[in-house]
């Protein structure tokens, strides 16, 4: 709980616009947001926290990286090192450091008059929330909603949710209705989704307390047993309501970071946005990417899976050939077999990598901004930002991205803006 008044202690800043003369029906606005690191997670967790991350939308095309694999390879790797296995050829462990692998962040979001710590993923579309619905011993130190304590709440009779991961991961449960406020501002009838049923990685990962889904609200799970009957996502019930009809995500180096309502703060990027057409039709924020670079030099990334921004991601997972260009470009990285990911001698200098977003933008990410953790407790081996996505049929832009360039999603033209950031020191 003394992390929960770390929120309580960031601003909370909700700027009401349209001020006196205009003869406003609505009052549109903005408003901000923090994504607060969680920094009472247990050191060695977030890079596992990270992978689950990852897989959390795509496992159910199959075929995906498996939540169980990841998690036993992170856990394998993290014995051997614990043991002192040599890293040798590519096993050791991702000894998470907080400040390199800043995979968990969680903003407080008001339900019913109850704070509860979501994480914002703009992959997925369901609002959803550990309820005193679950047994006791899965809700441990999580905070819980509890319905009957809500005036708000209403429930909705015979609705349910199922989120499930291509592993068997993910939650299911009861939906109801009630006022949900994040940033200042309220809707009134948002669907949240209580659950009775959540899966262990969920219930080990103690600080988060569910998920605000920001994809676009076809992908919502709710049904009444026999059809769907999507329910929106707070951005797309607010929308209307902001000043611009955007979101932003702003993730910096450090970890902390902010997602923005209704306005995109232009001193946030350098030179213009640049703006690129969404193809919704899978119900992510997706986009062709059929191009990268390394160092500057351009290739083409033929037979390119289509990319999508998701906050709800730790890595970039490109198209295995390209992960494989780039790290030919890396002295002594390697593709470890037992992890499937790619490993490198932190010592070594890690080139600039750029990404197309549609067919003028490459969005670029500084080689100093490429390692998401060290594998070993002496931090000799690396363990990338960036990864191949094993054929998964789509590439996923996650924070690895958001860290060094600052992404609008506009659900009024659907479309991404993407301006660099400032480089860091
Ligand atoms: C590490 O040590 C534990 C406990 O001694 C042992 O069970 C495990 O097999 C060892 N793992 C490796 C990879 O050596
Ligand atoms: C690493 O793998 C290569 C190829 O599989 C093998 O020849 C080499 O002996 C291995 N080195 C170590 C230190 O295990
Ligand atoms: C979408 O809207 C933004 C402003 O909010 C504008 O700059 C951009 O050109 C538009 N993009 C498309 C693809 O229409
Ligand atoms: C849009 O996305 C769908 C699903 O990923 C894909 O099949 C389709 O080809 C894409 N459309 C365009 C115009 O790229
Ligand atoms: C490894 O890096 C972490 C975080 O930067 C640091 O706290 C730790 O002391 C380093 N370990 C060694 C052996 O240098």
């Amino acid at each position: 709980m003394a992390y929960l008044r770390l929120f309580f202690m960031v601003t909370l800043l909700a700027a009401i616009v349209l001020a006196a003369p205009r003869p406003a029906r609505v009052q549109k606005r903005s408003f901000r947001v923090p994504r607060s690191l969680n920094r009472a997670h247990p050191r060695g967790l977030n890079g596992r926290d990270a992978m689950r991350k990852v897989l959390t939308k795509y496992s159910s095309n199959g075929g995906f990286i498996s939540n169980h694999k990841v998690s036993a390879m992170l856990e394998g790797l993290r014995t051997a090192a614990a043991n002192g296995t040599k890293s040798g050829n590519g096993t050791g462990t991702v000894a998470a450091n907080p400040e390199q692998n800043a995979a968990l962040f969680l903003s407080p979001v008001d339900i019913g008059g109850q704070t509860l710590n979501l994480d914002f993923d703009s992959g997925s579309s369901d609002l959803w929330v550990f309820s005193t619905d679950l047994p006791a011993q899965s809700i441990g130190q999580h905070s819980a909603f509890d319905a009957s304590k809500s005036t708000t709440f209403k429930k909705m009779d015979g609705a349910q949710f199922k989120i499930s991961y291509g592993d068997g991961s993910g939650a299911a449960g009861t939906v109801g209705t009630d006022k949900v406020t994040i940033g200042g501002v309220t809707v009134d009838n948002q669907a949240v989704e209580l659950a009775n049923a959540v899966s262990r990685s969920f219930i080990q990962d103690t600080n988060t307390d569910g998920l605000v889904g920001l994809a676009f609200s076809k992908l919502n799970t709710v049904n009444d047993g026999t059809k769907k009957i999507p329910q929106k996502t707070f951005f797309d019930n607010v929308m209307g309501n902001l000043d611009l009809p955007v979101f932003t995500a702003d993730l910096d180096p450090d970890g902390t970071g902010v997602y923005e309502f209704g306005k995109i703060d232009s001193t946030k990027f350098v030179g213009e946005m640049a703006w690129i057409p969404v193809n919704s039709s899978s119900g992510f924020w997706q986009f062709p990417s059929a191009k990268f670079s390394v160092n500057g030099k351009v290739f083409e990334n033929k037979g390119a899976s289509q990319a999508i921004a998701d906050t709800g991601t730790s890595l970039l997972l490109v198209d295995q050939p390209v992960a494989e260009a780039y790290y030919s470009q890396v002295q002594g990285a390697q593709l470890n077999a037992q992890v499937g990911g790619f490993i490198y001698p932190c010592a070594a200098k890690l080139p600039d990598m750029a990404v197309a977003i549609g067919d003028s933008y490459m969005a670029k990410i500084p080689g100093n901004q490429i390692t998401f953790a060290t594998v070993d407790q002496a931090n000799t081996t690396c363990f990338g930002g960036i990864q191949g996505n094993q054929g998964a049929g789509l590439q996923i832009y996650g924070d690895t991205m958001f860290k060094a360039q600052l992404v609008a999603f506009n659900g009024g033209n659907q479309s991404v803006g993407f301006g660099e950031k400032p480089p860091v020191a």
